[in-house]
């Protein structure tokens, strides 16, 4: 990690570091790598934007172990510009293909309440997709509560609000290459 940059003044803990989310990156692209073999036309779903990271990083990782893969981005919105999710989601891009038949991979940073994917697994299921799984690199405690099919999980993180790795606060800190925590100061700023 470089010393001193901008962001480190603001995060009060690291909560998972970049060798981790490395690591976990490679993990994940292994299991997936052996689930879907050399299965055809595998899409990649992203949700952006937290979700630019991951998808980059584990792209990557997926091209080394399994089959051609090709990329789709949704942006799709829960939250304002809070901490709290309200519940609404809309969508702000929409996908540029025909997912029919095609086995889909919705590839997302954080699920929370799951509101957000429990919307978006349904929205690709009505669009004819042959199967539609889900790779969430982060999942908090209130979403394993409910009954959302997340079949690869990368860390189960603490309740708390969360930045860094394509997660904000006010639209800030997704540069922040591992994930913290940030200062209550931070938040009463004007
Ligand atoms: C975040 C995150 C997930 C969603 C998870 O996106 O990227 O998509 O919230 O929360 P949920 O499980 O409570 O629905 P957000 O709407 O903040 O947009 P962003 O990715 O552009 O930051």
């Amino acid at each position: 990690m470089a010393e001193g940059s901008w962001y480190d003044a603001d995060i009060a803990r690291v909560i998972i570091s970049e060798d981790e989310i490395r690591e976990k990156t490679d993990e994940l692209a292994k299991q997936v790598a052996a689930d879907y073999g050399d299965t055809e036309g595998l899409l990649l779903v992203c949700v952006l934007k937290g979700a630019a990271m991951f998808m980059a990083d584990f792209a990557r990782a997926l091209g080394r172990y399994g089959p051609p893969a090709e990329l789709e981005f949704m942006a799709v919105s829960s939250y304002g510009e809070g901490t709290t999710s309200s519940g609404v989601v809309r969508i702000l891009k929409d996908l540029d293909r025909d997912i029919a038949g095609h086995k889909v991979l919705v590839v997302e940073d954080i699920v929370d309440s799951g509101l957000t994917l429990s919307w978006l697994l349904k929205y690709l299921e009505s669009r004819s997709a042959a199967s539609v799984e889900v790779v969430a690199l982060f999942r908090k405690p209130e979403a394993v509560k409910v009954n959302i099919p997340v079949r690869y999980v990368g860390f189960e993180i603490p309740n708390e609000f969360v930045v860094g790795y394509g997660l904000d606060y006010a639209e800030r800190y997704r540069e922040v290459p591992y994930v913290g925590v940030l200062k209550p100061e931070v938040y009463t700023r004007g």
